[in-house]
């Protein structure tokens, strides 16, 4: 199951049952809503636990309709509410379904990512560009080289766009990267999550040319030697684990 389906199903299962409870064993619950929303939230996270979701929903589970019960005594304007979730649906997509957060490439990584780059003219791929920053920065340093990215979340697309306006090795496309030949470019650098990661190197393995290079930040592939691992040697500690998808012998013993 998605996890957005396992979540809605936790809060109801937790609503259900914190009714019931409160219906058994002490009625007046109901008017005391804070309480009320206590109880469903413990019911939610003890679902949300059962339902094997992973730890982190326990404790959204828990404060999530003490929070909603806190909002509402606020009396702010549900259009408020809409407004926010219409500009986070925009910034973020449907990250429940693609499970790639967004998060952005620091500039020492840029700087590291710039010195793997091969040193003639080449073509470069950022799959889910977020913002567009890193490859801004790589194309202003690289004018000989051709920068793509591509991002489908809708407002952070823009930002990438209208940023790259004006530059003529840099472009910006709003659209799904899976959709995206990896065959066209020497270099394709993602930032990603653990999640697509196998799907990924299936994909890579499939399209990317003898030679050309696959760059992933922080998120190494399952059970796949890369052919080095470059350290930043930023705060955070950033990895990039490099990867030559064509050259024969490296099998994907990785499932989906
Ligand atoms: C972790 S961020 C990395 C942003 C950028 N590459 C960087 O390093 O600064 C991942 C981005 O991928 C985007 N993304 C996730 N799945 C995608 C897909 N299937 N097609 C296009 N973009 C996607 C997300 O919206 C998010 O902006």
């Amino acid at each position: 199951m998605s996890p957005l389906r396992t979540a809605i199903l936790a809060q109801i299962l937790g609503a259900i049952v914190a009714a019931a409870l409160i219906q058994i064993g002490y009625p007046k619950l109901f008017n005391q809503t804070l309480l009320a929303a206590g109880v469903q939230g413990a019911c939610a996270a003890l679902a949300s636990h059962k339902l094997e979701a992973p730890r982190w929903w326990v404790s959204i589970h828990l404060v999530f309709m003490p929070l909603v019960a806190l909002a509402y005594g606020l009396g702010i304007d549900p259009l408020w509410y809409l407004g926010v979730f219409v500009i986070l649906l925009l910034v973020f997509w449907r990250t429940d379904k693609s499970r790639v957060p967004l998060y952005l490439s620091n500039s020492a990584t840029a700087d590291v990512l710039l010195t793997l780059l091969p040193a003639t003219p080449c073509h470069v791929l950022d799959i889910g560009c977020g913002d567009g920053r890193l490859l801004r920065r790589l194309a202003q340093a690289r004018p000989d080289c051709e920068f793509l990215g591509i991002e489908h979340a809708p407002l952070t697309f823009l930002w990438a766009w209208i940023g790259a306006l004006g530059m003529v090795n840099c472009r910006i496309r709003r659209g799904d990267f899976w959709r995206q030949s990896l065959g066209l470019f020497d270099v394709v650098y993602a930032f990603l999550s653990p999640v697509p990661m196998p799907r990924l190197w299936r994909k890579a393995r499939a399209e990317m040319r003898p030679g050309t290079l696959l760059v992933s930040n922080s998120f190494p592939l399952p059970d796949v030697d890369p052919e080095s691992i470059v350290c930043v040697g930023d705060r955070r500690h950033t990895r990039l684990h490099c990867y030559r998808p064509a050259v024969a012998g490296n099998i994907p013993a990785v499932a989906e």
